[in-house]
């Protein structure tokens, strides 16, 4: 039978390829470009035929992976557990979708990941091959009680390396790790698995640290049309970024060389372990900061407070790999009609690890400077806002507060 397997050319997929095909199933790779920089897909596909695969599939996905997931994630501010902008999370279902649409292609019934029994990924490729295609399985080597007996640590793997002349790195590349992509680097397990401890400075991919940023600050202003950036300009040196995919790979640029982005968190996995991981997310935080604040001078108060509930119930579902689901395509329709106003201009700076927002313009602006005002009496013109309406608007919201104090100071005697 044939298998599509998510390969990578590292030390684990390239053992579970040769296990497979000993197993007597047709192994074609699949490698997804989602953006993973110093990545050398050829030498990946020569190392994919040579350990026995019939062909080496690459995908470039990254317009895809920009214009339908990552912004996605960002018209609505996604955030996971106050702090993870989900650039795993987000990459899995956008690679999952390839990966079956390369096996109804090639015929093939299985297909196959190098991820763990213990975390999210697993969950995600999977939930979503099925959402995909009914009638996909998956073969989850990490899973297989005979294939975990036979590797029981980096040792086997290696000598089963050596047995079957697979070429592998002398020293392992890092001691955690790595899930690459446009949106973010990702770096967990291994040295990082102990809470406490402080990783280098030199195990970031992205960003520079605080403490090596210019000591100038990058002024950018970016143009989004209905909550999906179309312009970054950078004030500083004339750049201006259109397209998609490359605007959001200058922001990473910027971002990265600010120091933007960076944050390490122990979280909550969704088959219930936590996991301590270290991202660095430069363009997408600073995408995030200037979305997030022309909702602020273009979006109704109660839709906002809506969108946010619908934000935070976007990153569950992605974070747990429900993408392919029927409330996520509930929720983004509605965050995409939200968004129908959310077009203007935010002027930011990037000095040393901060985005600070220095102004925003749009022309669908809610805000009105002049029922704003401290300065000017009234001012609402057709709105009528007159203060002094005001105090009976405080006496009645304080109706319920009285009645409560009431019940307090009786019950508590
Ligand atoms: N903990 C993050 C998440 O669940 C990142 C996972 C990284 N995956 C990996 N294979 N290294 O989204
Ligand atoms: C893995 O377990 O394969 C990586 C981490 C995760 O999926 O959460």
């Amino acid at each position: 039978p044939k298998v599509i397997l998510a390969y990578s050319g590292g030390l684990d997929t390239s053992v579970i390829l040769k296990w497979l095909s000993e197993k007597g199933f047709e192994v074609i790779c699949f490698c997804a470009d989602v953006g993973q920089q110093h990545e050398d897909f050829e030498a990946i596909k020569v190392k994919a035929t040579n350990t026995g695969a019939t062909k080496c599939v690459v995908t470039d996905l990254r317009k895809e992976f920009v214009e339908n997931y990552i912004f996605e994630a960002l018209k609505c501010n996604a955030i996971y557990e106050g702090r993870y902008l989900l650039g795993t999370s987000v990459a899995r279902p956008c690679i999952a979708k390839e990966m079956v649409r390369i096996a109804k292609e090639e015929g093939a019934l299985y297909v196959a990941h190098g991820a763990t029994g213990k975390g999210n990924d697993q969950v995600r490729f999977e939930m979503c091959a099925q959402a995909l295609d009914a009638k996909i399985k998956t073969i989850a080597p990490w899973r297989d009680a005979e294939f975990i007996e036979s590797f029981k640590g980096r040792s086997d793997l290696l000598a089963y390396c050596t047995k079957h002349g697979i070429p592998v790195d002398a020293k392992p590349k890092s001691n955690y790790s790595i899930d690459e992509n446009l949106f973010h680097t990702s770096y967990e397990s291994g040295v990082l698995e102990d809470a406490a401890c402080t990783y280098e400075e030199s195990m970031f991919k992205m960003t520079v640290s605080p403490k090596a940023a210019p000591e100038e600050s990058t002024d950018i202003e970016i143009e989004f049309v209905k909550g999906v950036p179309v312009k970054l300009t950078n004030k500083t040196d004339g750049t201006v970024k259109t397209d998609p995919l490359e605007l959001f790979m200058y922001a990473n640029e910027i971002g990265g060389a600010n120091a933007i982005g960076r944050i390490d968190i122990v979280e909550n996995r969704f088959v219930g372990i936590k996991s301590r991981g270290v991202y660095e997310t430069p363009g997408g935080t600073l995408l995030r900061a200037a979305h997030m604040d022309l909702e602020g001078i273009c979006m109704d108060r109660e839709v906002k407070r809506i969108t946010e509930g619908l934000a935070s119930e976007f990153a569950r579902l992605c974070y747990n790999g429900f993408w392919f689901a029927p409330e996520m395509d509930l929720i983004r329709n509605s965050i995409t009609y939200s968004q129908k106003d959310v077009t203007g201009v935010v002027s930011l700076e990037l000095y040393k690890g901060n985005v600070i927002v220095r102004g925003r313009t749009s022309p669908n602006a809610l805000y009105n400077p002049d029922l704003a005002s401290m300065d000017i009496e009234g001012g609402g013109g057709d709105f009528d806002y007159n203060p002094a309406d005001a105090a009976g608007f405080i006496r009645i919201n304080a109706v319920r507060l009285k009645t409560y104090a009431a019940l307090r100071a009786n019950t508590e005697k």
